[in-house]
């Protein structure tokens, strides 16, 4: 059934406290749930109805009493529950080691787990599983004392001790109410790395990264990162902890990266666990970001959370933006920054723009839903963040955090809505430029689709004056056709023909917020001595494609001269997007331009840009986002395009590459820190170049050096780079490289799921790649069971290998459906997720189109889908 926003309304009953107790066993665990509930007089008079999936119910009591109910469908109905508070006590059982969804109470390499949101909590017991129900836990949990010696869950410890049979118990009380997805228990055989923090308000807490024994020397990055988030959520937001104990710990199955649980914070071991030998720098930056992540949660999500699930974006688009700001903040200079911003604009627009776009796009804030973990989306996350980003440049740094500081004291221990957000920031900021049409900047959470802006300037010589005419249009989705204009800031500045940058204004100030919050607007600047040339969207101040007009010597210009290290990075990635679309559209080969070549030649030679930035620039658009420029993609073409450009552009700068890898080498030992981290990025894209590059002219020295490398490599960014270089290049040492890595990495699971990426993204080449990937679906390692070894090899392929997946014969489609089916049948979170790479079949070219969507409607005739997949391939069918 579909779940309407605007269908919202309070529960007709609150339960206050809950005192829960498991008897844990994989087999049969029993759950004891006492509840104290009172009835909400806010709301008309009705029967209790409880949530519950999979559950084997025992009794129910109220107030010690037997009482009558009756089950329906996933509700258990209460008809006649007393008008005055009452005592709700449930029993029933429920089998984890049977649990293959990882929703709910599960085990996992012989612990238990839990994941509770976002509906998983009644799949532990009975319960109003919403986010407005707000409770005290008191959980006791008793396990077998040799096979489960930690017994964890939120809050403090309060007592532990034996009991008969070998078993011990623990119990652990949390003072904050929280909803029920914010809930978990772990039990199982793990170590601890501990550390003691004295936070600024004086007080002192206990910090602990749980693993597996033998993990422990792989948690101290991410204890350094959670000191590092604790310390910077009080300096920038004056936001502490408030436990005096916090866990975070960590699990090899699990459908997402992490989850902030109150106080037990449970991640994916691969968003977690690092070494140099088996994690890459990326892997490093990411265990930051998400441990960040999830600690910030704990303001932005627990102490305020969400009203009802359709308010996601309050918590998620928060949490993204404040942990972006605090990995720009620990990045350091303003080059590392730009650094961060630049990945982070790729990552939306190679994930959000396409779905944004496509059969699944939807607002910041829903509509509607038939399973909300469909919509733990690029859009919610990312493009959530951007909104937030929107509303600190509308009202300024300062202001910002005058708004949150308000949102805190409005709202903290209540559960809210994006309106209330909103309202605080624009409260604390009166007659801002967002206090002044909030209303149309709330559009933002209720729109789809990127909105296109366009850009066209004057130069009156005679008149002295630039005049710069913004035009927007955001185009229709599914279910939405006309949209309003949005607010959109753009932050610019414009620059005279030599790139010195010109006074906008009297203050001279060079750059600005223009505000356009109207389908076409002007703005005009005076004393404009010639044709500047601007620069807009600096820093990407609005999740928009804009369409600037500028010529190949313009944006030449912005590449050299712009201060702006985000828009000299775009400047260069436009120039290679013209070119490639332009061979595109006509049909022709693609050739790069000496200008354009020579342009790169001077970015990687270039004395003062970081190695970092250098890589970034001088990587080519993805096809994903290239695919995003035109009305019909053909994924074959697109890919030939880009093989093209990079085969010449190794060859163009074959000696710029061999002295750019020579120039970053490091000496000493490994550190993941920008610096170092941009070194190595950079060598390794030298390496791929000059591999590929010697591949076409049957050179073996580097393709030799590449192997060399990755023998003796001393850290895994070394070392998967060269084996990168030698896999991407199809180069024939590739298949002894990739043995001689998994047998030494063949005990490390995380490391293994690398092994499988690297092949199933490979750049295709005649099919071989496809060919593999559906070769390692039988290899001993491989299975679906794992959700991180399944998307190392089925989302590799089928949504981030375009090349590879989009086939002649359809053999990628079949393939597809396939494996959306077999995952469904054991995990359909996962099969979800993996069925979205069909989202955009609409767009295909012929043959591909048809075949898609015949593959897409095979799988819709499944009677017996989840509501997850089928949610995911209806909504693709009513796309085309
Ligand atoms: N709240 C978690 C995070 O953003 C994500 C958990 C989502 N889980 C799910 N099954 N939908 O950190
Ligand atoms: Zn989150």
């Amino acid at each position: 059934p579909l779940i309407q926003r605007l269908d919202y309304q309070q529960p007709p009953f609150w339960i206050r406290k809950v005192d829960l107790s498991f008897d844990l066993d994989p087999a049969k665990t029993l759950v004891t749930s006492k509840m104290q509930v009172e009835r909400n007089r806010a709301v008309p008079h009705g029967p209790l109805r409880l949530h519950g999936e999979e559950l084997n119910l025992l009794r129910a009591l109220i107030n010690g009493a037997g009482v009558s109910f009756r089950q329906e469908g996933h509700e258990l109905v209460i008809d006649n529950p007393p008008d005055d508070d009452f005592a709700l006590e449930i029993r029933n059982t429920i089998a984890p080691e049977k649990n293959t969804a990882l929703s709910g109470l599960y085990t996992s390499g012989g612990s238990f787990f839990t994941q509770c949101e976002a509906e998983g909590f009644r799949r532990i017991t009975y319960f109003l599983d919403r986010p407005d129900v707000m409770a005290v836990y008191t959980v006791t949990l008793r396990a077998d004392a040799a096979k489960y010696p930690v017994l964890l869950s939120n809050g403090n410890l309060t007592s532990s001790g034996t009991l008969e049979n070998g078993r011990h118990f623990a119990v652990w009380n949390d003072p904050f109410p929280k909803p029920s997805y914010l809930f978990a228990v772990v039990a199982g055989d793990l170590v601890a790395r501990e550390q003691r923090v004295r936070t600024r308000a004086g007080k002192d807490h206990l910090l602990q990264v749980y693993v597996r024994r033998g993990d422990l020397e792989k948690t101290e990055h991410a204890m350094n990162s959670l000191i590092a988030s604790i310390v910077w959520d009080e300096a920038r937001f004056g936001l502490p902890l408030d436990l005096e104990r916090f866990m975070v710990v960590g699990v090899s199955d699990f459908n997402m990266g992490a989850m902030e649980n109150k106080g037990l914070n449970i991640f994916n071991t691969s968003a977690l666990l690092a070494s140099p030998a088996t994690a890459t720098d990326a892997d490093f930056a990411r265990i930051e970001s998400i441990v960040a992540h999830e600690y910030f949660h704990n303001w932005t999500g627990n102490r305020v959370t969400c009203r009802d699930w359709f308010q996601l974006s309050l918590k998620e688009g928060l949490t993204v933006f404040r942990d972006q700001e605090f990995s720009m903040d620990m990045a350091g200079t303003s080059s590392a920054r730009a650094v961060c911003r630049i990945q982070d604009v790729r990552q939306l627009r190679a994930l959000q723009f396409p779905e944004d776009s496509g059969a699944m796009a939807h607002p910041v804030r829903p509509d509607s839903y038939s399973e909300i973990n469909n919509f733990y989306t690029a859009t919610v996350y990312e493009k959530g963040s951007e909104v937030v980003r929107m509303y600190q440049t509308l009202v300024g740094r300062k202001g910002f955090e005058a708004g949150m500081k308000l949102y805190f004291e409005r709202h903290d221990g209540q559960a809210v809505t994006c309106d209330d957000f909103a309202a605080a920031i624009a409260d604390a900021n009166p007659g801002s430029a967002l206090a002044t049409r909030l209303d149309a900047f709330k559009r933002w959470y209720a729109q789809a689709g990127t909105p296109r802006v366009k850009a066209h300037g004057e130069h009156d010589a005679a008149a002295r004056t630039y005049t710069l005419r913004l035009a927007q249009h955001t185009p229709a989705t599914p279910g939405q056709s006309d949209k309003l204009p949005q607010v959109i800031p753009v932050v610019m500045g414009l620059l005279d023909r030599h790139g010195a940058a010109l006074a906008l204004n009297a203050n001279g100030d060079t750059e600005t917020v223009l505000v356009l919050d109207q389908a076409e607007q002007t703005f005009v600047f005076e004393d404009i001595d010639s044709e500047p040339v601007p620069s807009l969207l600096r820093g990407f101040s609005a999740p928009v494609v804009l369409d600037d007009g500028l010529s190949d010597a313009a944006l030449l210009v912005l590449m050299r001269h712009d201060n702006d290290p985000f828009n000299r990075w775009e400047a260069g990635q436009r120039l290679a997007l013209n070119r490639i679309l332009h061979a595109l559209r006509a049909g022709q080969p693609l050739q790069l331009s000496p200008v354009f070549i020579d342009a790169m030649r001077g970015l990687l030679n270039h004395p003062e840009l970081d190695a970092a930035f250098k890589e970034l620039a001088l990587t080519l658009p993805g096809e994903a986002y290239i695919a995003e420029q035109l009305d019909v993609v053909d994924p074959q073409a697109i890919h030939a395009a880009v093989m093209a450009a990079q085969q010449q552009l190794a060859g163009a700068l074959r000696d710029d590459w061999a002295a750019a890898f020579e120039a970053n080498q490091i000496a000493g030992g490994y550190t993941p820190d920008p610096v170092s981290s941009g070194k190595r990025a950079l060598a390794n894209l030298a390496l791929s170049m000059l591999v590929l590059d010697a591949q076409a002219t049957g050179d073996t020295v580097w393709p030799g050096k590449a192997y060399q490398r990755f023998k003796d490599a001393s850290n895994m960014t070394d070392r998967l780079g060269a084996l990168a270089a030698l896999v991407n290049a199809g180069a024939e040492l590739a298949a002894p490289a990739l043995e001689r890595f998994h047998a030494l990495f063949k005990d490390d699971a995380l490391v293994i799921d690398k092994w499988f990426a690297l092949q199933a993204r490979a750049p295709e080449s005649e099919g071989r790649v496809f060919a593999r990937a559906k070769a390692l679906t039988k290899h001993a390692d491989f299975t679906l069971k794992n959700p991180n070894r399944a998307r190392s090899l089925l989302a590799s392929l089928c949504m981030f290998n375009p090349a590879a997946f989009h086939r002649a014969d359809a053999g990628g489609y079949v393939f597809w459906a396939e494996q959306v089916l077999a995952v469904d049948a054991i995990n359909p979170q996962l099969a979800s997720r993996i069925a979205r790479a069909m989202d955009r079949w609409a767009v295909l070219a012929e043959p591909y189109r048809s075949a898609a969507r015949e593959a897409v409607a095979r799988v819709a005739a499944k009677p017996d889908l989840s509501t997850d997949v089928r949610e995911i391939v209806e909504r693709a069918l009513a796309s085309g």
